[in-house]
């Protein structure tokens, strides 16, 4: 599989057949194509990324090293996730990199959605970068490219490499064993490697994580709110039947009155978000049942006691964009 464009002939891979001979076939083609030599992978824990660490775990083994860079604004329970998954269960040498510190002081008082985004982009190279320098004779970068990366791409949408913009001297030659794969593929070939559900049916999740979920400077105490908070609210959708395409919470950087304990206070609220949508462009709000706001609000409002106020988003795909920043 050299090439960038899907064959016409290729079969939807959506049968656990179908995924365990594409496995079997790609097992072979990464041993001819690395043979002995070492490859590095940027690990997140998201779906792309985590069944290329397990597809080559499996072709490879040890010659494959996983970086995890905990950017300090990851979910809660995530780099626990892929520290269970990745480091004990399938064996992987797995760096994990815990640089929140190095993040969040990067952040302190910057506003600008832009330039939170840049700071966290940049740094994420930086970490990355500097891990790489560290191992010897490593020869290929491995990334979780999809197919809908390529046609976006080649559309100019985007640029399709992950962690592109790697400084000149890590010259790493490409291995993307999925770049042919649509993301329901992706999951399938996962489900079928023995990663955990909730990775594979993982929710999309920005690169620059709840950091555009933090509106404005970050502050480490709205931030660990805003944590708390969404996993309630994961938690909470998680239990419906059919979940919504995306769901999540935002914790502004504005304060309203409150009470508790019979005194006034003056503490954060939080934007409950659901939503609904095929391609991302047009979005719709998913309203939610009236119990399960109820729980959520009540579950917030007591276990994170920074909070006394919760709402819910009910505006689409335009004029609101999913993410707040
Ligand atoms: P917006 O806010 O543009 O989001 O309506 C559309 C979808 O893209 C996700 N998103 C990102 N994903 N890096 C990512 O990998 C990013 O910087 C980023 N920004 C937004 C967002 O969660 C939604 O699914």
């Amino acid at each position: 599989m050299q090439t960038d464009v899907r064959p016409a002939e290729m079969a939807r891979i959506n049968t656990p057949e179908l995924a365990q001979a594409f496995i079997a076939e790609q097992v072979k083609e990464l041993r001819k194509q690395i043979g002995s030599s070492k490859v590095l992978l940027a690990l997140s824990g998201g779906v792309d990324s985590s069944v290329v660490a397990a597809l080559l775990i499996k072709a490879i083994g040890k010659q494959l090293t996983c970086v995890h860079v905990n950017h300090g604004l990851l979910r809660k329970g995530e780099p626990e996730q892929v520290i269970k998954v990745f480091g004990e269960e399938l064996g992987a040498n797995l760096i994990y990199v815990d640089a929140t510190d190095r993040f969040l002081d990067k952040l302190a008082g910057v506003s600008d959605p832009e330039t939170k985004r840049k700071i966290i982009g940049k740094e994420f190279i930086d970490v990355f970068a500097e891990e790489a320098r560290k191992l010897e004779n490593i020869k290929f970068l491995a990334q979780g490219t999809i197919y809908p990366d390529i046609l976006e791409s080649v559309a100019g949408v985007k640029a399709h490499h992950n962690v592109g913009g790697l400084p000149e001297d890590l010259n790493f030659e490409l291995v993307e064993p999925v770049k042919l794969l649509y993301k329901d593929e992706v999951r399938m070939v996962g489900k079928e490697l023995g990663l955990p559900d909730g990775m594979v049916y993982r929710q999309p999740f920005p690169g620059p994580g709840l950091g555009v979920r933090c509106p404005g400077a970050i502050t480490r105490d709205r931030l660990e709110a805003l944590r708390e908070a969404d996993a309630i609210v994961r938690e909470e959708i998680e239990t419906l039947p059919e979940r919504p395409w995306q769901y999540f919470c935002v914790v502004p950087d504005f304060k309203s009155t409150g009470i508790r304990d019979g005194k006034r206070t003056f503490s954060w609220l939080c934007i409950i978000r659901a939503i609904s949508t095929v391609d991302v462009v047009e979005v719709s709000p998913v309203h939610l049942p009236n119990e399960l706001i109820d729980r959520m609000v009540r579950r917030i409002t007591t276990e994170v006691p920074a909070i006394s106020r919760v709402l819910v988003d009910y505006t689409p795909k335009p004029p609101a964009t999913v993410e707040y920043e």
